[in-house]
């Protein structure tokens, strides 16, 4: 049984205050019980949120990471200090991160694995574009995705991965992706690290949906036997709205 997870990803959003005063509000909440809760928050934000939920089993995470451990990379942040912190994820290969900072397949299998190597669970991003979709490229687009970001991590590593099937067509536009069809990508990311690994590793490594996640929506959504939880963006921005979703998943 794979525990549910709803991540939020507020990408660059939340001065520390608001930080602050989100987990004030959050802990105001009684988070159902069962479901994984995790804020994936802008570096600055990191010590606060870590201090405030320290006492709980709210996890904290980061969007991004350098692959080196050390050295000359001005204005990077490396996994060693990440988990330093007290952070239990890291995203790596959001598709903004792709497409406005030319990270590729290469970037993200190196950063996933200093990631795991510092102790904490990467949150590996892939999804298609929207002609990928309409051409029906898509499943071949995400299937590389995987194979590329999985290189040379061990079946012990993979079974306890997160990946999180996001439809860049689906990001910021209201425009989700059917539970049906967020459900089948899920499934063939599954059937992917089957390949790759075996049946067990694939059971184990839960796979999340995102793109324009709302408290409305997400019942449906997990409802669906391949979709372990969700990757939420604005969504997460409110206690009560990342409360809701908790309680829907
Ligand atoms: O990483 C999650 C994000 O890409 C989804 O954003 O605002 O569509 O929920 P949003």
């Amino acid at each position: 049984m794979r525990t549910p997870l709803i991540a939020g990803n507020w990408k660059m959003n939340m001065t520390v205050q608001e930080a602050g005063a989100f987990a004030d509000e959050l802990l105001k909440n009684n988070l159902k019980e069962g479901v994984e809760a995790a804020i994936c928050a802008p570096f600055i934000d990191l010590p606060v949120l870590a201090g405030k939920f320290k006492e709980t089993d709210i996890k904290v995470g980061a969007q991004n990471v350098h692959f080196e451990k050390s050295g000359a990379f001005t204005g990077e942040i490396s996994a060693p200090m990440l988990r330093e912190l007290g952070m239990h994820y890291v995203i790596t290969g959001h598709s903004e991160r792709r497409e406005l900072f030319g990270e590729t397949d290469s970037d993200v299998n190196k950063k996933s694995r200093a990631v795991l190597e510092a102790g904490m669970t990467p949150i590996i991003c892939v999804g298609e574009t929207e002609e990928e979709r309409e051409s029906g490229e898509y499943t071949a687009k995400v299937a590389g995705q995987v194979t590329a970001a999985l290189e040379g991590i061990s079946p012990e590593s993979a079974g306890g991965l997160v990946i999180a099937y996001e439809p860049i067509w689906a990001i910021g536009t209201g425009k989700s992706a059917t539970s049906d069809d967020a459900d089948a990508m899920c499934r063939s990311i599954r059937s992917e690290v089957e390949k790759l690994y075996d049946k067990n590793t694939a059971d184990r490594v839960r796979i999340l949906y995102g793109g324009s996640v709302k408290p409305a929506t997400i019942e449906e959504l997990m409802s669906k036997s391949d979709v372990d939880g969700a990757l939420v963006g604005g969504a997460s921005l409110k206690a009560e709205d990342y409360t809701a979703l908790i309680a829907g998943a």
